[in-house]
């Protein structure tokens, strides 16, 4: 195994900054920096820059989506939609396909989409045997213990490796498992076409066929009608968090950021308003470059990289790196197209698992940027649940910003979040519904 000069260990930036001596911290500061303008400098593929206007998308999306699940003599037969989505919710609600007792609903409740740890709790007290806590919802995946659903509430996710990573443990394995929370049900589904937090499905059916084998391991395959089903099902009305999103699905029209009303608000509302960042500027804009277009949920054209820009999915803020919800650090082998490998050391490399680049930086421990819309109601948060609250997202910002915009080493401007500052973004963000 060579390691190159591009290896990429990431334990280096997995410490407490407090213990490094002067020079040691420098070196490691030194690094951080490459690593952070690795994360913030690049990142948006090509092929997802959106282009033209967000709704002809959609609306060119619900077209074919609408073609997929049709055909032209049904197409205006809104019983036949209805008797789909009644057996679409069915599917959804009540169907376990000869599998471990799990459906859809078991993971995505009807109120958040998700399962946090305070939930795994109250189902845990009220029946230990809850079908939550079978299969990957255990400690050791065959349904022995709970411990990490109850604190944490992740799932043990097994991503299929791209064919140039292997696992230097077991070299053999084609595969891996790694824990991650589950992403919320509600906006995501009508309306973001990349789905898993590493954009691993471009569609609900086959996404909807993933999850049947993976979390309800089925014993019955379902069909392509149940599969569209679902999928039409999970495109109706209970599965947005606002009439605004609905209606963004349905005409393209954006809602809109709030103007917020209190003085707090107010001030939040700067960090996610479409500005250049300027010299100096710690604040108009920070959160923007990521959480940017209708569903907050893309890099904007102030992202500080040209020639990237607006529509950017995928990006780190260094939750793997920093492995704050302390998950087992997994060490990958990357060949790389130059013929040299790469050992990276993670607990989960995200999107990289997908794409096998390390070097492009969009990849490596990036994940999809979720929609702030409905944010509030929808914790944990991030891809390994690490932040159990909205505060929690912000103190971690706090962190990363000063991470990334290190100051002193070549005059970049300071991003750093006061204590107001973080108040001021949580108000903000519970405004998003
Ligand atoms: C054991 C809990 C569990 C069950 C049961 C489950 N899911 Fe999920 N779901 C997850 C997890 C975990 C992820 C994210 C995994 C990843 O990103 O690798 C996910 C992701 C999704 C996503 C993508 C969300 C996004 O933001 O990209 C959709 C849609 C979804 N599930 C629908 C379903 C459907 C439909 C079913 C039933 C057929 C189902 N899920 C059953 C845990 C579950
Ligand atoms: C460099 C791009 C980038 C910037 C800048 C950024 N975000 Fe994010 N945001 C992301 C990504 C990527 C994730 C998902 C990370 C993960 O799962 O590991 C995320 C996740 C979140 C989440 C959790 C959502 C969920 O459903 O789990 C919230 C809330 C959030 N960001 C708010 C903010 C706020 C507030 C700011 C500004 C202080 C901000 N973001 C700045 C890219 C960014």
């Amino acid at each position: 195994m060579t390691a190159d000069a591009r290896d990429v260990t990431l334990s280096e930036v997995m410490f407490d900054r407090t213990e490094f001596r002067s020079e040691d911290q420098m070196k490691m500061q030194f690094r951080l920096r490459t690593l952070a303008h690795r994360a913030l400098a690049f990142g948006i593929p090509v092929t997802l820059v959106m282009g033209g206007s967000f709704g002809a998308r959609l609306a060119a999306q619900a077209g074919e989506g609408a073609r997929q699940v049709e055909t032209a003599r049904h197409d205006d037969d809104d019983r036949y939609r209805d008797s789909r989505r009644d057996e679409g919710r069915h599917l959804f609600e009540k169907e376990k396909f000869g599998g471990n007792g799990r459906t859809c609903l078991t993971c995505h409740t009807r109120e958040t989409g998700t399962i946090s740890p305070a939930e795994a709790q109250e189902l845990f007290a009220r029946n230990p045997n809850h079908p939550l806590f079978r299969g990957d919802g255990s400690d050791d995946g065959v349904g022995g213990g709970a411990q990490r659903m109850l604190t944490d509430a992740t799932v043990l996710v097994r991503v299929p490796l791209a064919a140039n990573v292997s696992l230097v443990a077991d070299p053999s394995a084609r595969s891996v498992v790694v824990r991650r929370g589950i992403p919320s049900t509600i906006n995501t589904p009508s309306l973001d076409p990349i789905l898993m937090v590493d954009g691993r499905f471009g569609s609900l059916e086959a996404q909807a066929r993933g999850a049947i084998a993976d979390h309800s391991q089925g014993t019955e395959v379902p069909t392509a009608k149940q599969l569209e089903q679902i999928a039409v099902f999970e495109r109706t009305e209970p599965f947005f968090s606002s009439n605004a999103v609905e209606s963004l699905a349905f005409t393209g029209r954006a809602p809109g950021l709030p103007r917020g009303r209190t003085a707090s608000e107010k001030r939040g509302r700067r960090f996610f308003e479409d500005v250049p960042l300027g010299p100096g500027n710690s604040k108009e804009g920070t959160c923007a470059v990521c959480h940017s277009g209708p569903m907050m949920n893309e890099t904007n054209q102030f992202f500080p990289a040209p020639p990237f820009g607006r529509g950017g999915r995928f990006q780190t803020i260094l939750v793997s790196e920093l492995n704050q919800a302390g998950n087992p650090v997994i060490d990958f082998l990357f060949k790389n197209t130059d013929g040299s490998t790469t050992v990276v050391s993670s607990p989960d490399p995200g999107r990289a698992l997908i794409t096998g680049s390390v070097s492009s930086p969009d990849s490596l421990n990036a994940f999809k940027i979720p929609t702030l819309w409905g944010v509030a109601n929808t914790a944990p948060y991030f891809h390994d649940n690490s932040a159990k609250t909205l505060e929690a997202v912000v103190r971690h910002y706090k962190t990363f910003f000063e991470i990334i915009s290190n100051p002193g080493a070549d005059g970049d401007p300071t991003i750093e979040l006061t204590d107001e500052d973080q108040a001021d973004i949580v108000a903000y963000l519970k405004l998003l519904k």
